[in-house]
Formats: structure tokens, sequence, C-alpha cells
């Protein structure tokens, strides 16, 4: 069985195959010509492509070893600014190979209280000759003066439904789908120009032919938190290939992050009936493999690996 999430199979990896967004876009690939790029204060709502403009610049500007130069991390994942500063001096400090700088993309900025913030101005001055910034955030009014004042602040637009339709588009060809003119508007009304929240709907309604509106209205009325109960019980038997197309079914179809999943599988655990001293060692479990997802690891990869502790303690 061959999974893959939309999401990233359709995730632009060039600057000129974003939808919209050309305002920014633009001025962007000026800067890739010129070699040289300030830090950046990226602005909007969720799925209108903050985090794939970032990744699109960091490849075009450092070529195929983009990733040594780039490090993605999440301001409201990581326990405190401490960490994020641990992390970011870690990465800055090693020199750049082949380039004048590194990049550190920021997301959820406006996680970080004003405190917090003033700590992240001080460490992007410090570090401003070998790295540049890229804070992601959803409101700017909720980022401090100074670091607004110190950053190119792109604001990104929500998409509309010729957006939501060219991106629609590109996936049916892709897929070799059939969606009707009313699917592609009700992906559009339920998505709200999200399209992370587009290509999942989409995913989701497509097993079985014609990806039609009834269709993509069901796939958006699923979100059943017993998935996450029933996706336990099936590691704890030893049942893994069903475990594992439960959580791809969660992650795909009901579109919900790693994160959800994680928060849910903790709070599901204290009611299975297994031993005491097993779910103690499962939650000390869970602990870590939130830890390891949040420090950037994969979550289909990390949430495997939990199930696969699951089944271990279930037998
Ligand atoms: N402007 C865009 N053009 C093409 N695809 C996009 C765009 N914005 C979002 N997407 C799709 O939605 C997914 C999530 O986008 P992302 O850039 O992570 O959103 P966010 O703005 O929340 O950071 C991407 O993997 C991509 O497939
Ligand atoms: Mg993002």
């Amino acid at each position: 069985m061959k999974l893959e999430i939309w999401t990233e199979k359709y995730r632009p990896k060039m600057l000129k195959e974003v939808v919209n967004q050309s305002h920014i876009v633009s001025r962007l690939e000026a800067w890739v010509k010129k070699g040289s790029i300030p830090h950046m204060l990226f602005a909007g709502p969720a799925g209108v492509g903050k985090t794939t403009i970032a990744l699109c610049l960091a490849y075009e500007f450092f070529g195929k070893d983009w990733r040594n130069n780039f490090q993605e991390m999440n301001a409201s994942d990581e326990r405190g600014i401490n960490i994020v500063r641990g992390r970011i001096k870690d990465f800055a400090r090693v020199k750049s190979m082949g380039a004048d700088f590194k990049i550190i993309f920021l997301d959820e900025s406006d996680a970080l209280t004003p405190e917090a913030q003033q700590a992240l101005r001080r460490t992007m001055e410090r570090f401003s000759n070998t790295c540049r910034f890229i804070l992601s955030c959803n409101y700017s009014s909720k980022i401090i003066e100074p670091i607004q004042s110190r950053t190119s602040v792109f604001r990104f637009k929500r998409m509309n439904e010729d957006n939501v339709e060219e991106y629609v588009k590109r996936i049916a060809k892709g897929e070799k789908l059939n969606v009707s003119k009313d699917a592609t508007k009700a992906i559009y009304e339920i998505s709200e120009g999200d399209l992370r929240q587009a290509a999942n709907l989409l995913q989701a309604s497509s097993a079985l032919g014609k990806v039609t509106k009834e269709k993509i209205y069901e796939a958006a009325a699923q979100s059943r938190p017993e998935d996450i109960r029933e996706m336990m019980d099936f590691a704890l038997k030893g049942k893994f290939p069903d475990a594992r197309k439960k959580l791809f079914d969660l992650l795909i179809t009901q579109g919900l992050s790693g994160e959800d999943i994680i928060k849910g599988i903790h709070k599901e655990v204290f009611s299975l009936k297994i031993p005491d001293n097993k779910k103690i060692n499962l939650i000390e479990q869970i602990g870590e493999f939130e830890f390891r997802m949040n420090q950037g690891g994969s979550p289909e990869i990390q949430l495997e690996a939990l199930l696969a502790q699951f089944m271990k303690h279930g037998k």
C-alpha cells in the first residue's frame, strides 16, 4: 500500500508554482537573483503558502544543499523560548557551507509572549551576520514593534475561489481525478481558502471514482474521536497493518495533525484495559514521541513508531 499525502505531494517546489501571492513571489525572486535577503515576517491565515514559500525560497537560494542551510522550527511546539534560542544558537554558530548565511524559519511566532519576542529579537541581532530569520504568524499585530521594524513584512492573501479551483485542477490532473464543478465549489466553501484542507478533502473523497459535492460534504463531516481509540486497540492486539491504516485515515481523511493525534492518544490511554504499569510506560513513550515530533521528526514516522510501542505492550 503506497500512502502519499497530497498536501506534501502537491506542495510547490519552486516559487513560480505557488498559487496567488504573486506580490510576494516577485520580490523574493528578485532577492534570489541578487543573492541577498533580509529578515522577513510572513503574516496570514493557515494554508495559504507561508511555509511553502519559505521552503521554495531556501531551495532556490541554496540549490541542492538547501537542507544544510535551512532550519524550520515552531515557536509554539517548543517548550519556551529558551529551547528555541538554544536550537537557533546550535544551528547558527556553525558557519554555512557555500553561502553567506543560513535561514531559520520560525513558525507560529505569534505564540511567543512579548518577553519571549524580546529575547528572540536579541537572538536575531546577535546572529544577523550568519543567519536570516523568516518569522511566520497569523497576525502581525501580535508581533512586537521592534521585530516588525527589523523585518520585511509580507501579508499573505486568503485564497479566493479561482485560486482554490486552480489548485484542485492541479491535483485532479496529477491524480487523474474527475472533480465536478459543484465539488470544487464545496471544497472552497468548506476550506475557506485553506489549501491544506482543500487537498485533504480531495484526497479523502477521491477513493471511489468521481468526486462529487456529496462526497466532499461527507468527507468533511467525518471526524470521529473513537477512531483514535480503535487505532490504539488494533496496535495493542498486534494488528499493525490495521493500526497503520487507521493512522493514515486520521491524517488524511480527517485531516488531523500529528499533534492532534498524539494528544488524542494521550487522552485515551488512561481508559485502556491494560495494567497500570503498562499505562505508565506508554505515557512515558508518548511524551518521548511527542518531543521528537516537535523537534522536527516526521509525524507519520513518529506515530508509526509509537504504535509499534503499543504493540509491544499489548502482548
Ligand atoms: N499558495 C499556494 N500555492 C500552492 N499550494 C499551496 C499554497 N498554499 C498552500 N498550499 C498547499 O497547502 C499545503 C499547506 O501550505 P503551507 O505553506 O504549509 O501553509 P501555511 O500558510 O499554513 O504555512 C502545502 O503543502 C501546499 O500543498
Ligand atoms: Mg505553515
